[in-house]
Formats: structure tokens, C-alpha cells, sequence
């Protein structure tokens, strides 16, 4: 196990100062800060192999296409996804939101039926969901906070019901600091309903 001062030595933008003070970066779901060996793999992708993955039949193409294969299945490993083709590449989280929004919605989501969101998401987890919402005649439900910047969990099992389609929901706060109780109890009520 590192020490916190051996993984804060992983990312050199941590060894600035800020006003004189030892850098804490806390603003990872917008941005997070690399590490030497990420800043190295990107600046060997660039020096020694760019090219298109996937398409190409010459040399770089297929070196950059085994790299970013091996990419995914290092990364499924890490998220111990079932399967391969769950690991996909996007350019951030709003993109993957909605690709979700819109692959799962134009498949699952039919008139009358609810997706869940809270009062505490980014704006790239509301607008994806009341596109497809509107959309698809769907209704977008938002579970309130209290004024700790907590879920109201009592609201949340009294929206659940066969209507709900998708809860999704943001599990540790990056502008409140909440961490939210998905597995205890977000997770498992949708389960116990199935
Ligand atoms: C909590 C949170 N979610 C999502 C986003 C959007 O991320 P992206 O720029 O990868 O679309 C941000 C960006 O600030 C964020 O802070």
C-alpha cells in the first residue's frame, strides 16, 4: 500500500505551490490531474506511434490499435466489468451521459415512464435526461436534498415504483463533499423490486 506522500509524488502538478501552500486538488470530476506514468504513455503515444486506431492497415495504426485494445482490457480488469465491449472510450462525462441517455432511452423508455435524477447533479447528469425525457413522453423525477446537502432518502423510496426506468444519480459530491449511500441504499430497493 503507498503512502500518501509516495501516490502525491506520482502526479508532479502536486508538487506546486498555490499562494505558498502545498497544493490539495480536490476538482476531479471536472478534471482530473495525471500521473507521471499517464503524462509519459501520452507524450510516447505522440513521439513515437500517433495514428488512427481501427482503420489503418500500416505500421502505427495497428501499434496505436493494439495499445488502446490493451487499454481497454487493462481498464476492465480495474472496473472488474464482465465483459470487454462494457469498457467504451469517450471524450468525458457529458458525452457518456448521453450516449447512455440516448441509446437506453430511445430502447427503454416509453410513455408514462420515470428516470430518477438529484437536486445535487452537474448540469452534464439534468439535461441529457430531460432531453430524452421529453423525447420519449418520460417523466424526469429529482430525489430533494436537506440543507446538509443530503439525499432525502424517504422521497427517493417514495418515488420508486414499476415506472421507474433509471435511477442516475451522482455518488460523491465534488461540490458538497456528500457521499451518497448507492450501494446501501440506492442500489438495493430497484433490486429487491425486480
Ligand atoms: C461533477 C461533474 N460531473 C460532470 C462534469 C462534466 O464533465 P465533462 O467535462 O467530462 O463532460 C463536471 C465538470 O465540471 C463535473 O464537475
Amino acid at each position: 500500500m503507498k503512502t500518501i506522500a509516495e501516490i502525491r509524488n506520482d502526479f508532479p502538478i502536486l508538487s506546486a505551490k498555490v499562494r505558498g501552500k502545498e497544493l490539495v486538488y480536490l476538482d476531479n470530476g471536472a478534471t482530473v490531474q495525471k500521473p507521471s506514468v499517464v503524462i509519459e504513455a501520452i507524450n510516447t503515444y505522440y513521439t513515437e506511434y500517433n495514428s488512427n486506431i481501427h482503420r489503418g492497415v500500416h505500421h502505427f495504426s495497428q501499434v496505436a490499435t493494439t495499445a488502446y485494445e490493451e487499454a481497454r482490457g487493462k481498464l476492465q480488469d480495474f472496473i472488474n466489468a464482465p465483459k470487454l465491449e462494457e469498457v467504451i472510450f469517450t471524450k468525458g462525462t457529458t458525452d457518456s451521459i448521453n450516449l447512455v441517455a440516448s441509446c437506453f432511452g430511445r430502447n427503454s423508455l416509453n410513455k408514462g415512464d420515470e428516470v430518477i435524477i438529484s437536486a445535487m447533479e452537474h448540469h452534464s447528469n439534468i439535461v441529457p435526461w430531460q432531453m430524452i425525457c421529453d423525447e420519449r413522453d418520460a417523466v424526469l423525477k429529482v430525489i430533494p436534498i436537506n440543507n446538509k446537502g443530503e439525499l432525502l432518502m424517504e422521497e427517493y423510496e417514495k418515488m420508486l415504483s414499476d415506472k421507474t426506468k433509471l435511477v442516475a444519480i451522482i455518488h460523491i459530491s465534488n461540490t458538497l463533499g456528500t457521499i451518497n449511500p448507492v450501494k446501501e441504499k440506492l442500489i438495493w430497493p430497484i433490486k429487491r423490486e425486480l
